[in-house]
Parts: C-alpha cells; structure tokens; sequence
C-alpha cells in the first residue's frame, strides 16, 4: 500500500512555535525522510469557517500567511502538495456521506469538540456545521487516501473518529477506505508548549505566542518577560522547575550541543536544571540562554520566510496548482465511494441492466 500523509492547519492566524515543536517539525523530518509517496498539506479555510463564519475576511488574510509559514519551516512545494480545503468540493461530498455513518451523542463525546464547544460558549446553540467538523476532518483524511496524519495532540480524537468511520463505512459496503494513523511528536514538551505567560497553551486571543514571522527583537522580548518561578525572588533561591515556562520551552527546543556554544558552563539540560533547583541561578540567564536556542531555530524560518514573501505571486500559483492536483485525488476517491455504494448510476453499465432484469 502507498504511504501517504495529510494533514493540515485552520487559517485562522498566523502560525506559531506551538505548531512548529507540535507538528510541524515533523513533518518536515516526515518529507525528507523520503518513504511517503505523497505528501499533501492543506490550509484548512473550510473548516476554520465552522466557528469564523462571521468572518470570513479573517480566514481570507491567513490563507497566505500559513502557505508562508508552511515554506519557512521547510515544506518544500517540489515534495509536498500544498493547497487549500475549499478549492476541493468533492471533500463536502465525501462529508455528506460519512454524515449518515456517525451519530449526534458521538460527535459530541468528541474530547476536542467538546472544549472547544465549552470554550466559544456554544452550549446552548451549538452550529451543526461546528459539531460536524470531525466528519468533515474525515473526509479531508480519507479523500487523500492518508496512511499518516502528524498532528497535534488534540487532534488525536479527530483520527480516532476518522478510523471508526472508515471501518463503518468498509463494513457496510465494502473494502473501499484507508485507514490512518496518527503521529506525534516524540518530544513530550512539544506536545502542547504552553503560551509565554505559562497558560496551558499558546492562544492568539491571551496574546501568549512566539509567531514564526516575529522578528528576532520581538522574540526576545517576549523570552525575556516569560513565566518561570513565581516564587523565585532572588538568584540564590532555590528554583521550581515544575510549570516554569522557560525550562518547558529549554526541554522542547535545546540540544546538548547548545550548551557549548552558548553556555560552556554546563554540560547539558540536566546540569542547568540542577543548578536551578538548588538556588544560584537567575531567571535572566536562562532567558538568555533560551533566547540563543530560539534564535538558532528561529533565524533560518524568519529568512526562508522573506524570500518567499517576496516571490508571494509565485507561492499563490503554486497553491492553485496544487489545488488543482488534489481535487483529482479527492474526486478519485469519491468516485470509488459512489462504485461501492453503488450511487454511480451513469458510470455503472449494469444500472439499466439491473432494472431491465428485475422479475
Ligand atoms: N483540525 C485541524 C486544526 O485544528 C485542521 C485540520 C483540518 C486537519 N483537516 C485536517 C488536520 C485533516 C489534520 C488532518 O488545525
């Protein structure tokens, strides 16, 4: 079987270092690894349109931006397909038929859907259109014929719901569907990196995130004014490294060999955080240090990012290009779900032939 990967981000902002350590990097690893056949990324507009409907303009401006953030990470357009969701209208087909295979108190036992329900406060009134995005995210899968799908944590559910869908629907009228697989970051520190102010997670609403286009000042002002140790008041006290924003950050980004180039003095993480933990060791010069690490990863992403911005006419035809290829695969697929469904009566040279026979 070919190996495939989909997967994708809602346009709703410009993209983050939470993305970058949560999915992103991986997916760069993932393309030069050279064992997927194909690689599709997609800008995820539809679907940031469930709980953006009012503003459409809002999903409109990110198109572009997380195309750039997609290339400045390292997704590389002669690898990968990137396009955009709503260029591909088989995938609300696909949707309206997996509709008929789920029930309303599953979507709804949907972890993820469930918190994001109690956080726009929709309790009362929930839009179908939100509640059905897990269908909708299935049908994204699926219609690529995906074997992989690197995401986030709080996707997991979402690959959960795809995999009892596909087994639904193969159940009931044959083998036919693709069952994916999620993958995650191995780190457990990039699984969900908190916001800078030590928020549980990097939110554009708290105004707690380090963007990929920010430049290298704003980075580290925001490293600089981090969350660390509420209670460590002086340099000899003793630090507590427990929800301290910036060893998070140091377990999700540093490298032993950070430490001598930029802090010699210690051999590894492990030795900072033990100076830490005993007292002697200011916040500032850990900020300093993380800010170094930062700036290392971050550098290259800020220039690729430039270059592409300013070849923006380029990057807007390869999304339509691409978008153009994926609405073949989509529709490749859709085809093979109406042959097994057998609703593809004007394809179908036995539909006449069936009726005519009939007793
Ligand atoms: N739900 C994903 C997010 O919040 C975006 C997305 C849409 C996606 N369709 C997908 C991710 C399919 C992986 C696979 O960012």
């Amino acid at each position: 079987m070919k190996k495939v990967i989909l997967t994708g981000d809602r346009p709703t902002g410009r993209l983050h270092i939470g993305h970058y350590v949560g999915s992103l990097k991986r997916r760069v690893e993932l393309q030069n690894t050279k064992e997927f056949d194909r690689i599709y990324i997609m800008i995820a507009d539809a679907q940031a349109l469930t709980d953006n409907f009012e503003h459409p303009e809002k999903v409109r401006s990110n198109i572009l931006e997380v195309a750039l953030d997609y290339l400045a990470c390292g997704l590389d357009p002669k690898k990968v397909c990137m396009f955009v969701q709503s260029a591909v209208p088989e995938l609300t087909e696909i949707t309206f038929y997996y509709m008929n295979l789920v029930t309303l108190s599953r979507l709804e036992r949907n972890p993820t859907v469930k918190a994001e329900i109690q956080m726009r406060g929709f309790e009362t009134s929930i839009p179908v259109g939100f509640v059905n995005y897990p269908i909708s995210q299935a049908a994204d899968i699926t219609a690529f014929k995906a074997t992989t799908v690197p995401v986030g944590e709080d996707q997991l559910p979402m690959i959960e719901q795809t995999r009892e869908i596909v087994r639904k629907f193969n159940a009931i009228y044959g083998e036919t569907l693709v069952e994916p697989e999620g993958v995650l970051s191995k780190n457990a520190a990039c699984l969900r990196l908190p916001g800078t102010d030590g928020k549980a997670k990097m939110s554009k609403s708290l105004g707690n995130c380090i963007y990929l286009a920010d430049d290298a000042e704003e980075v580290r002002k925001k490293v600089m004014s981090m969350y660390t140790d509420p209670d460590h008041l002086r340099v000899s006290d003793p630090g507590k490294l427990e929800g301290n924003t910036v060893f998070t950050y140091l377990d999700a980004f540093c490298r032993d060999e950070h430490f001598a180039r930029y802090l010699p003095e210690y051999e590894n993480l492990d030795a900072l955080k033990n100076h830490y933990r005993a007292g002697g060791l200011g916040d500032v010069k850990v900020k300093k240090f993380l800010n170094r690490v930062l700036e290392e990863e971050l550098e290259p992403i800020r220039t690729r990012r430039l270059e592409y911005a300013g070849r923006i006419e380029e990057v807007y035809e390869m999304l339509k290009q691409n978008s153009i290829e994926a609405r073949r695969e989509a529709a490749d697929t859709l085809e093979r779900m109406k042959a097994a469904m057998k609703i593809n009566y004007f394809e179908d040279a036995d539909f006449l032939k069936d009726w005519n026979a009939r007793g």
